[in-house]
């Protein structure tokens, strides 16, 4: 089975996405290529897909969707390049809830259907944002798990079902976990982190701008 990785971030190397691929193939005996949307040429990419038996996207979510660079890829796409391959999907973001993820799988699934590929499903992990900054004690559950997935994924051409489900944890977040949440962002504590952001990139008076607005 020859597949090939796609890194669906317009960070390329140095993002998040990056850091799962690299896990996920990591017990991975098989050869797999990875290619870099932002390093390549949507028309070339499109085409390369021809030599594989398998294709896994990798991405983040950003503004609820796919990055820029990755729709404008998937338009280069058409039945004569994907027929009768698989494709399935690892998606990361920052959103603390599995369901969040739910709106792009959807597409994803009827993406297949519309290429004729078959759908090995969606990877999902919420929460993934500071994946680059954590200490390997905190990354450690994780990491292994990619790996594992990785290993069910060459044994058996398929998405493992289990680790799906636990990774997409938690789901919604309900109860007293929500009304703690929902403390930290009234007392502004949630602030401090993104503020400094703001700061560091000279953005904090701009906070409120509206530059689509209309008024
Ligand atoms: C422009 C932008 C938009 C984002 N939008 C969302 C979003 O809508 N929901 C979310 O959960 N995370 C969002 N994020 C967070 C990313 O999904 C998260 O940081 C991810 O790990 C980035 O992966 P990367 O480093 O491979 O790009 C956004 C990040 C950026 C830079």
């Amino acid at each position: 089975m020859k597949t090939l990785i796609i890194n669906g971030s317009p960070k390329g190397k140095k993002g998040n996405t990056e850091i799962f691929i690299q896990n996920f193939i990591k017990d991975i005996k098989e050869e797999v290529v990875i290619k870099r949307i932002i390093e390549e040429d949507n028309e070339v990419l499109a085409n390369l897909i021809k030599d594989f038996d398998s294709i896994i996207i990798a991405l983040p979510l950003y503004v609820h969707g796919m990055p820029g660079c990755l729709m404008r890829f998937i338009e280069h796409l058409n039945r004569e390049i994907t027929n009768n391959k698989s494709i399935g999907f690892i998606l990361q973001y920052g959103f603390p809830e599995g369901f969040q993820g739910e709106y792009i799988e959807r597409y994803f699934e009827s993406l297949a259907e519309e290429l004729n590929m078959k759908f090995l499903g969606t990877l999902v992990k919420p929460e993934a944002a500071a994946i680059y900054t954590m200490p390997s004690f905190l990354t450690k559950k994780l990491f292994n798990k990619l790996k594992e997935f990785g290993r069910v994924y060459e044994e058996s051409s398929c998405f493992d079902k289990q680790i799906i489900n636990d990774l997409k944890k938690p789901y919604k977040i309900v109860g007293l976990k929500l009304k703690l949440v929902r403390l930290i962002k009234k007392i502004g504590l949630m602030d401090i982190f993104w503020n400094k952001f703001l700061r560091n990139n000279n953005a904090f008076d701009k906070r409120f701008d509206r530059p689509f607005s209309a008024e």
